[in-house]
């Protein structure tokens, strides 16, 4: 087998994770789940499930990485037994699916780059223009496009593309999120929008927790890239002994500091066109925010620097979801890099075709990886870790952290207990909910159209 690569410094570690956590699930899942729950309550509860469950997932998955020095399923053979070795299955069949979907939303957002230069947004036909560009073979076409350049990337290795990119994306998204909103800041109405966004009503979260509860968790999830070994696969490549808590802690205050700016910019822009928040779900950026790019004055070019911020960050992510898949192969199947990536990119293209022909595979993919896989991936992890291995587990976190006293132990214990006992909850929950779209709205589609 090839020498195993490794990350060049720790910074690129660090740049690439929060790379991978920072991506669409920051700039366009985040901004319209808090308009979907009712704005600062959902800010407030996300917030909260960042630090409890979040942060101590991620360190697990670092734990079992850096520890094994391989690919997830390779992981989980190496220090698990008996069913345990085929957790790694979970985690590689979520990357397989969520990259599938992922690329056509981020597909998306090079098309609305485009339209924005072109001064095209309309706030008339703003959901017309969002049917045009969500179907058809355009969004087959930016879909390939972008698959390719994480193809390109991810076939160039750790250090010399993922590593390298990432030195550039990451820097960019943050001084460009932070000019937009302090330029939205300006904007009228944007008084209005902080205020929406930022004092949670008690009485709303005391009404509504039990909805606001599984969708704040499914969105802390699925942006600190957690439950379908990214983190793990990461931290593989670690060579030496680093403190992995303030890497952890890095990487999470950094991913949600882009997400609560995503939504300084977001709001006041729709504030100041006078267009509800809450009200059109997924499409909020593509629609709500396309239409008040419309409105506000520079709308296009800002729209354009807008979605070209959310396209580099969807790169930044999509590279780690096929990392993960790619380093199963290279592994396990002694696969070179360059064929792995090129193959398995060609077949995730494939397979997410149907999402850039129709919307309702979006739901179905989504739905099935992300809402159920990554909570299974991490209620699955979190037992492993905490209570099949917990002996090597505490060793290998106090690798590199000097003092660590007892905090070691809490947080195997909150792996243990709460965090376990939250994701079955969940795990639950959203397995329902999925149930209720697959006997629902995805049967009528089935029934309408075929
Ligand atoms: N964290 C990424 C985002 O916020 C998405 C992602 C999920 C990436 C799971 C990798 C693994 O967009």
């Amino acid at each position: 087998m090839a020498q195993r690569e490794s990350w060049a410094t720790r910074t690129g570690f660090i740049l690439a994770a929060v790379g991978s956590a920072v991506g669409l699930g920051n700039i366009w899942r985040f901004p319209y789940q808090v308009g979907e729950q009712g704005g600062a309550a959902f800010l407030f509860i996300y917030l909260l499930l960042i630090v409890m469950i979040g942060f101590p997932v991620i360190l697990a998955e670092f734990v079992v990485g850096r520890n094994t020095e391989r690919n997830p399923v390779g992981a989980l053979k190496r220090i698990g037994s008996g069913a345990w070795t085929k957790i790694g299955w979970v985690f590689v069949t979520a990357g397989f699916v969520i990259l599938s979907y992922y690329s056509v939303i981020a597909g998306w957002t090079v098309r609305y780059v485009l339209i924005g230069l072109q001064g095209g947004y309309t706030a008339d036909a703003a959901p017309e223009q969002f049917g045009a560009v969500a179907s058809g073979l355009d969004a087959v076409g930016l879909h390939a496009l972008f698959m390719l350049g994480v193809i390109v990337i991810v076939a160039l290795g750790i250090e010399r593309g993922i590593e390298l990119s990432v030195k550039v994306m990451v820097p960019a998204i943050i001084v460009i999120s932070l000019g937009l909103a302090a330029y939205v800041f300006t904007l009228e109405g944007a008084a209005d929008a902080y205020a929406y966004y930022l004092s949670p009503e008690l009485s709303t979260i005391m009404s509504e927790w039990t909805t606001i509860l599984p969708a704040a968790a499914a969105q802390a999830f699925f942006t600190l890239s957690l439950g379908m070994g990214v983190m793990m696969t990461y931290a593989s490549y670690l060579g030496e002994d680093r403190n992995l808590a303030s890497d952890a802690g890095i990487i999470a205050v950094l991913d949600t500091f882009i997400a609560f700016t995503a939504g300084l910019i977001a709001f006041p822009i729709l504030f100041a066109a006078g267009i509800d928040p809450g009200a059109s779900g997924p499409s909020l950026i593509f629609v709500s925010l396309a239409a008040a790019f419309a409105e506000i004055p520079f709308g296009g070019l800002l729209g354009a620097i807008f979605f070209g911020t959310v396209a580099i960050a969807a790169l930044s992510s999509a590279i780690s979801i096929m990392e993960v898949v790619v380093s199963y192969l290279i592994d396990e199947w002694d696969i070179d890099r360059i064929p792995a990536t090129a193959t398995l990119g060609v077949a995730i293209f494939l397979f997410g075709t149907p999402a850039a022909l129709d919307l309702v595979f979006i739901d179905l993919y989504d739905g099935f990886a992300n809402s159920i896989l990554l909570m299974l991936g991490g209620l699955l992890l979190s037992i492993f870790v905490g209570w099949i291995v917990p002996d090597l587990a505490l060793e290998e976190i106090e690798k590199g952290i000097k003092d660590i006293g007892s905090l070691g132990v809490a947080w195997l214990w909150f792996v243990r207990i709460p965090v376990v006992v939250a994701l079955i909850g969940l795990v639950a929950l959203n397995a329902w909910n999925y149930y209720g779209f697959l006997t629902g709205s995805f049967a009528d589609w089935l029934n309408t159209t075929l």
